[in-house]
């Protein structure tokens, strides 16, 4: 076969390894790819929201099935343009990608079908919002409607900051059109749980739990980011946990989507907060994680292009997903400044110490190649992931791995999988 991956970050790089370890393919693309993906794939400069231009691409290559890594595409119905041209391409249609698409469409969802998750209001109206922050309880969240790569929600601890964060999402528009409709959403505290799963439209297999550190500093400090390292299994998603979610959360999301019409194939990614009331939905994403992909597909035993065909095709039921009996952590190497101001086309040395070593991924996720090598291209620069037989192990070799690479203003968490020492 013959497999088209479209993104060119390190989740993408992920899923292109997954797929390379395939025994049913011969040829992979990637569209527009980055230095490390081109390793495994031919990357094509065509960017992931050229939708006619992919499509054509397919056809003329004779390309047999296309996996969308991002979220933007997805949203904007590229699912559907290829079915139209009836290309096989894998991940929600347009109609279902607005369980990511819309944070106000997704919280109706929960609470007509009674799934847990925060109390919330939507408002298109900032004057309308204003007069509900006066009296509300604080901490409150506020979160733009649409997709904002991760930057669209505000805790706000007071009503002063609530009122600045109404005024900088819905007049200012900060985020664009994103914030047309704003969430108001309860404050909660717990742990957090990012859960993979495949899902074929009534069918939905989980995949190993995750835990992402979203800030940019250590002691989960500094601005949110788009995730700087994970760590899986997370130790705190526990047979209770897992009961739970089957019972309240997973299936019924499937089923609440059929019911509404808008059946969703693909990947679902469960944002989970335990909190002391049992776990509840922070929020779900229509497509893989990114840097989860990064730790669940390098322990997934199955062949990803069996999972993605039995998805497409209504069969998922037949499938088992395994995964390995260990742990792996990913560190991500970041430019000096992200997620703010950073400098790029620094030269990256020691790629290849990772090359043979089992156990070891460096996954690309800003990277260029030029003249002179390859070089920085990105906030998030590159991926360290590294197996062990538990997370400890694999903590410790992660961050060995990550003295393997040099660049100029390379900067990480020195604290990725904390977490796995207070779970003891
Ligand atoms: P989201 O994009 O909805 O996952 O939000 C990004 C991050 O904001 C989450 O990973 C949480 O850390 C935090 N967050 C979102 N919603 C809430 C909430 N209701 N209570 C507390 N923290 C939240
Ligand atoms: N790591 C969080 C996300 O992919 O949205």
């Amino acid at each position: 076969m013959k497999i088209l991956i479209v993104g060119g970050g390190g989740r993408e790089h992920a899923i292109a390894e997954s797929v390379s370890r395939s025994s049913k393919v011969e040829k992979i693309y990637c569209a527009p790819g980055n230095a490390g993906i081109e390793e495994l794939a031919e990357c094509i400069p065509i960017t992931a929201m050229e939708f006619d231009k992919l499509s054509n691409f397919v056809k003329e290559n004779q390309i047999d099935l296309t996996i969308v890594g991002m979220d933007d595409p997805l949203v904007g119905g590229i699912v559907d343009v290829f079915e139209q041209e009836g290309l096989r391409i894998f991940g929600p249609r347009k109609n279902a990608a607005i369980l990511e698409g819309s944070k106000a469409f997704s919280k109706d969802l929960m609470k007509k079908y009674n799934i847990p998750t925060a109390g919330y209001e939507n408002f298109t109206d900032p004057e309308a919002a204003i007069t509900y922050l006066k009296d509300a309880t604080y901490p409150i969240v506020l979160k733009a409607d649409g997709l904002a790569l991760g930057k669209g929600v505000l805790i706000c601890n007071t009503f002063e900051e609530a009122q600045e964060g109404v005024a900088s999402i819905m007049l200012e528009k900060q985020f664009g059109d994103a914030g047309n409709t704003l969430v108001v959403e309860e404050f909660m505290q717990g742990r957090e749980v990012s859960v993979l799963s495949f899902v074929d439209g009534k069918t939905i297999k989980i995949m190993t739990s995750a835990q992402d550190h979203k800030r940019a500093k250590d002691g989960d400090q500094g601005l949110n980011t788009g995730g700087m390292g994970t760590f899986s299994p997370s130790p705190f998603y526990t047979p209770e946990v897992d009961a739970f979610c089957k019972e309240y959360i997973y299936q019924k999301t499937v089923d609440a989507m059929a019911m509404e019409g808008r059946e969703f194939k693909g990947i679902i990614f469960f944002g989970l907060m335990l909190t002391e009331t049992g776990p509840k939905v922070l929020e779900y994403n229509a497509r893989f994680g990114d840097p989860e992909t990064q730790v669940v597909l390098p322990r997934m035993k199955n062949d990803i292009v069996d999972v993605v065909e039995a998805c497409i095709d209504g069969n998922l039921d037949k499938i088992d997903l395994e995964f390995e009996d260990n742990a792996a952590v990913c560190v991500v190497l970041a430019s000096m400044g992200y997620p703010e101001v950073y400098e790029k086309g620094f030269e990256i040395t020691g790629m290849e110490a990772f090359h043979e070593q089992e156990g070891y991924y460096l996954f690309h996720a800003g990277t260029k190649r030029t003249e002179k090598g390859i070089v920085t291209n990105g906030g998030r620069v590159l991926g360290v992931t590294a197996k062990g037989k538990d997370l400890k192990e694999a903590r410790k070799n992660a961050y060995q791995a990550t003295e393997w690479v040099q660049f100029a203003n390379k900067y990480m968490r020195n604290d990725i999988g904390k977490a796995i020492d207070e779970a003891e």
